[in-house]
């Protein structure tokens, strides 16, 4: 995860360079939102699931750097005092703390539009211009209503109420499943035909290991400490945020994100028979789980 962690670094670095109004507020606000720490999990899957198919590190740069500034402005906003109003994020102040709320807000409006300049003109060696619309349809799909603003909806308008688990299946799958499914299907929609072929079971994958990905957020937010998740520890239960943990409890917590982990392992079956080679998927299945950061 590291190697691939610095190459995004590098390639988010890059596209942050060429924009102009460096040294502003603006521009300063993005780097801080989109540079400083964070696990890269999102460009991660992108890599693995791109590389599992033969697709080049470098075709696979600009998806997973597209993505990665959709989820820092996502993040960047989420802490926003409207939102979660959260002080600490990736061990740092948050980004409305360290420039101001207006700057917050433009950082996460021009890091979205950032995503989308980057799939449309950044260069995808052996990706056609087909396959370059197909991605950002993707990106653009999992980003807004229908994915993490939809979700990021739902999700406060069920703070201090008790949802029931199906509801809180939908908020969990939207607001933070949509963009890993998403990573995943960019990674695949990279490979041409035989990715667009293997799309049935990686969904199912994604869709486990995106709902599982949360529910280990939400018990991080209980039994995690402050200076190892990079975030205030207990914000969940001050905001009233309906969370796995808050509806079930702890163990049953646990057990439902064990279950998801298995599911997804599961659904790479099908990919491992077509003769592809899983052991990385699987390895990051089992350390969405395990993390405690
Ligand atoms: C935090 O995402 C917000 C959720 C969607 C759960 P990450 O846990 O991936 O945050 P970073 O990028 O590592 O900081
Ligand atoms: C955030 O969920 C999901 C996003 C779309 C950003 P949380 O509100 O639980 O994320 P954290 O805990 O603040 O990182
Ligand atoms: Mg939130
Ligand atoms: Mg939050
Ligand atoms: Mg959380």
């Amino acid at each position: 995860m590291q190697a691939h962690a610095d190459r995004v670094d590098r390639a988010l670095s890059a596209f942050l360079s060429t924009l102009p109004f460096q040294n502003t507020p603006l521009v300063d606000a993005m780097r801080h939102g989109a540079l400083l720490g964070g696990k890269r999990l999102r460009p991660f899957l992108v890599y693995a699931t791109g590389e599992m198919f033969g697709v080049s590190s470098q075709a696979l740069d600009a998806p997973a750097a597209a993505i990665e500034c959709i989820h820092a402005y996502s993040l960047i906003h989420d802490d926003l005092p409207a939102m979660d109003n959260d002080a600490l994020r990736r061990g740092q102040p948050t980004c409305h703390i360290k420039f101001g709320e207006a700057s917050a807000i433009l950082a996460g409006d021009a890091l979205q539009t950032l995503a989308f300049s980057i799939l449309s003109d950044a260069p995808m060696p052996n990706v056609d211009a087909a396959q370059r619309v197909a991605l950002i349809t993707e990106l653009a799909r999992a980003s807004g209503v229908a994915g993490m603003c939809g979700g990021q909806a739902m999700d406060l308008a069920a703070e201090g109420h008790r949802v029931d688990l199906p509801t809180l299946e939908q908020i969990h799958a939207h607001k933070t499943g949509a963009l890993i499914r998403a990573a995943v299907r960019l990674g695949a929609l990279c490979a041409g035909e035989e990715g667009r072929n293997a799309l049935a079971p990686l969904d199912k994958f994604a869709s486990h290991i995106g709902l599982a990905f949360q529910v280990q957020d939400d018990i991080l937010d209980v039994v995690g400490d402050t200076a190892t998740i990079g975030k205030s520890q207990g914000r969940d239960l001050e905001l009233g945020k309906s969370t796995y943990p808050a509806l079930l409890g702890l163990e049953p917590a646990r057990q439902k994100a064990l279950e998801l982990c298995d599911a997804a392992l599961d659904a790479l079956d099908e990919l491992t028979s077509a003769s592809l080679d899983t052991s990385t998927l699987a390895a990051l299945a089992r350390y969405v789980i395990q993390r405690d950061k």
